[in-house]
């Protein structure tokens, strides 16, 4: 998972002859009339930047999840039963492990899993995608972007595909529970460049306001007024917070009933907003943030500085859009600008008479054209769901089958699902004409973590436990039989 813009220290070590990796290989002819096809879409390794614009309009249609975070059954496939004993064999033989665990993790498992399917004789009535880029952590310019390309190119850009599965999210303990929780939704992302000019001269004479001061003025007014984080219960981390509060045994009574409570009572919602915001992590995957990262002005002691700028990082609610925020930000900044006597252009729209007298200039533009709307919400509840309940029994079925549980038993009610987001981009904003439902999950097991899951992510002994490794294998062998006997998707 990247978050768009960051990461750029790789930047150069591309070499020119390095090529987009063709698109995804086909993996089964599609012997079944023309189904919809299942893609399992895999961003891997990072290597070089630019962010590209993608302009989408977003659904309108919020998917809700009906009150109570309700779970489905475990889902373990019926009319490859066989292959799936045998494929279970399999992975809990020595052998298996010593091959599996000599390979390296993420891209591979998915094709060690298709290897062990095609060597058991599995014979797919639809079409699986398995598309791998190179580049995601730079926001997948050179990997994503052109197997989309490519990929639209092949099956068209009406929504071809029943749903997409990319790497994420896994499960874990919460709340004295376990959950699975794959993310169906991505904020949005803006980078705000304010810059303010007026006349040079020399630093002995100077105004009451030079450019920098004025734009301190402008940055002080930004973080003063910093953007609402509204609570809303079509929002995901509500119903993730419904789920908690439903399924997570040591889930803190008051703040149960308050989530009980609070999804007909606005009192006790707004009584809730307020408890979970005081973590800042909850508090940014609700609300638009802004962050002042980048400040620029003056260039010697006794010359006044002609021109100063700064740049706003925003991370957008998934409940707004770029237009908002462009709006929002430009009105912020509407008061001072009169007051400085600035004449005032936001993102291309000018917004004091042009050729009025002014004592210098503010200007806002999208910092790097790499605005991004919110991504559209994997429908979670009602028609358009199907894939999310596929999912849902998939990962139930697989958690309970590799910790040998009985299903009519303790393996019912072992692991929950619930849907998540995380506060940054992936490289799935290629993808979204391809499939209405996006998951960003992959079953990786972090119980037990100190953190969270991310042993050594991203530097040096980044680890992956062979059991977890293992389970992954089992996890997509079994979503693949189930999505090729499936009769909902
Ligand atoms: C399962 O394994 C048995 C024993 O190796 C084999 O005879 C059978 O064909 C396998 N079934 C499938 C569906 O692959
Ligand atoms: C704004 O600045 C211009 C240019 O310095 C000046 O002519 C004008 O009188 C100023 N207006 C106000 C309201 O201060
Ligand atoms: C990486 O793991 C090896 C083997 O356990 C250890 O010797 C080394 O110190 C670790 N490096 C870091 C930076 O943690």
């Amino acid at each position: 998972m990247s978050t768009a813009g960051e990461k750029r220290s790789n930047d150069g070590l591309l070499p020119s002859t390095v090529q987009p990796i063709a698109a995804g290989a086909l993996l089964a002819p599609r012997t079944v009339s023309r189904r919809t096809q299942v893609a399992l879409i895999f961003g891997v390794i990072l290597l070089s930047l630019l962010g590209l614009r993608v302009n989408f309009a977003p659904y309108v249609d919020v998917p809700q999840l009906a009150t109570g975070c309700p779970q489905v059954d475990a889902l373990v496939p019926q009319r490859g039963a066989e292959l799936y004993a045998n494929i279970s064999r399999l992975v809990a033989t020595p052998d298996f492990k010593t091959k599996a665990i000599n390979l390296p993790s993420g891209a591979v498992q998915v094709p060690a899993t298709i290897e062990t399917l095609i060597a058991q004789g599995f014979k797919p009535t639809r079409t699986v995608v398995i598309a791998f880029g190179f580049d995601e952590e730079v926001s997948g310019p050179q990997g994503a972007k052109q197997l989309s390309a490519a990929m639209c190119g092949i099956y068209g850009e009406n929504l071809p595909f029943a749903f997409i599965l990319d790497e994420c999210e896994g499960f874990g303990e919460a709340y004295g529970s376990i959950f699975a929780t794959p993310a169906v939704a991505e904020k949005g992302y803006l980078d705000v460049r304010v810059e303010v000019t007026s006349p040079g001269g020399h630093s002995s004479v100077p105004p009451p306001h030079t450019s920098i001061g004025i734009l301190a003025a402008l940055l002080v007014k930004y973080e003063d007024n910093p953007y609402k984080a509204e609570l809303s219960r079509s929002s995901v981390p509500y119903q993730l917070v419904q789920c908690h509060a439903t399924h997570g045994a040591q889930f803190p009574k008051k703040l149960r009933k308050l989530a009980r409570r609070s999804v007909n009572s606005d009192k006790a919602l707004s009584k809730l907003r307020d408890v979970l915001v005081e973590s800042r992590q909850f508090r940014s995957l609700i609300g638009t943030t802004q962050a002042i990262d980048i400040v620029q002005g003056g260039v010697k002691s006794n010359a006044l500085p002609e021109q100063a700028w700064a740049l706003v990082n925003h991370r957008l609610s998934t409940e707004s859009s770029v237009a908002e925020t462009k709006a929002h930000d430009t009105a912020l900044l509407a008061d001072l600008a009169a007051r400085f006597n600035l004449s005032y252009t936001a993102f291309g729209e000018a917004q004091t008479p042009a050729d009025a007298p002014a004592f210098g200039t503010l200007t806002l533009i999208d910092a790097y054209g790499r605005a991004l709307d919110p991504a559209p919400v994997t429908p979670l509840a009602g028609k358009g769901s199907e894939p999310y309940q596929l999912l849902s029994g998939t990962i139930k079925a697989t958690f309970a089958a590799h910790r040998g549980l009985d299903l009519a038993g303790a393996g019912k009610d072992a692991i929950a699902v619930a849907p998540s987001m995380s506060t940054g981009n992936t490289d799935t904003k290629y993808y979204w004409e391809l499939s209405r439902s996006i998951f960003r999950y992959n079953h990786r097991n972090i119980i037990g973590s100190k953190d969270g899951g991310m042993s050594g992510a991203h530097t040096v002994n980044e680890t992956l436990g062979a059991e977890a490794f293992l389970e992954i294998i089992r996890f997509f062998a079994t979503l693949i039989l189930n999505a090729d006997e499936s009769t909902a998707i």
